[in-house]
């Protein structure tokens, strides 16, 4: 398994395996991997010739006062993983490298970005569209995985390849989670012992979301408002939302009649967690 860091070298080595025949999966990461991207990687390796994983700390998804210097990095853990799961290829570039510091043209979205995190994050999801378009004209790859867990996001880059045309399949894969239901996030590296505990809110929110769900509730305010309780008797929790919307269009919906998204974005100390539930046909 090779690591570059620039453009060019990507597409050399993309290059040489198109010529070979083979297909080609792109799996984007911000680095600092676990379970939850290695499923994404193994999933890419199961289903292509050659998997590319990008290791990019994207500074134009990050906000001012966000987490941008102090997200946890470690280039040599994630080439194990990725060996590990499968990949062929680490594209680990500079913001430099990624970046023209006079760039002027970015990729934005409408309407899927006004709920959930695009409310509090206003510039966030034109930096990931930007970033994820970037890499697919780099890669050029035949499939590229994202998960769940990001659903929103999910839901974006699938608007977006159908908006502008990628010719690429995007393949969303479930959520991750600890064994005692935390889904697997790099930011969980940041809660203390205490809060790692008070974190649990919101994958037993999402619990109790699904089983009101699965018990034929369809009153869309219900189940939030009860997801919402219980995570307001955490006290280190904070909530930022916690909403229910269409799957595809992100719209707030009233009632849960499939496809629905059940999102939550809330503040453990000064750590900020997302998760969600689908309600599929
Ligand atoms: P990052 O947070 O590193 O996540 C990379 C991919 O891993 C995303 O598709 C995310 O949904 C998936 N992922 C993270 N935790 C997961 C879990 N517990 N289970 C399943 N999948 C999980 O998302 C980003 O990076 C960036 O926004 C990126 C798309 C790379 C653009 O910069």
């Amino acid at each position: 398994m090779k690591i570059v860091k620039t453009a060019e070298e990507v597409r050399a080595q993309v290059k040489e395996w198109r010529k070979e025949g083979y297909t080609v999966g792109l799996v984007p990461t911000m680095g600092f991997l676990h379970e939850g991207h290695k499923s994404l990687i193994v999933r890419a390796a199961a289903e292509n010739d050659k998997v590319v994983v990008s290791d990019f700390v994207n500074p134009t998804q990050f906000g001012p006062g966000e987490d941008l210097e102090s997200y946890p990095r470690d280039l040599d853990r994630d080439a194990a993983l990725c060996e590990e799961a499968g990949a062929d290829l680490i594209f680990n570039p500079e913001p430099s490298d990624m970046y023209f510091p006079d760039a002027t043209t970015y990729v934005t979205m409408t309407e899927l970005n006004e709920e959930l995190c695009g409310k509090t994050r206003p510039i966030h999801f034109r930096g990931v569209c930007t970033v994820v378009s970037k890499l697919f004209h780099i890669v050029a790859p035949d499939r590229a995985y994202f998960g769940q867990k990001d659903a929103q996001q999910l839901a974006i880059i699938k608007r977006m390849v159908r908006d502008l045309n990628f010719d690429l399949e995007i393949v969303g894969c479930p959520i991750v989670r600890e064994d005692d239901g935390l889904a697997k996030s790099s930011r969980n590296t940041y809660l203390n012992a205490q809060e790692r505990q008070a974190a649990l809110c919101l994958s037993k929110a999402v619990k109790l979301g699904q089983q009101m769900a699965a018990a034929g509730e369809k009153d869309a305010a219900k189940v939030v408002g009860a997801m919402k309780e219980l995570i307001e008797k955490e006290p280190l929790a904070r909530i930022d939302y916690v909403e229910a919307v269409n799957g595809i269009n992100m719209r707030p919906v009233e009632t849960l009649d499939a496809p629905v998204l059940v999102a939550m974005a809330v503040y453990i100390g000064k750590t900020r967690l997302i998760d969600n539930f689908i309600i599929e046909e």
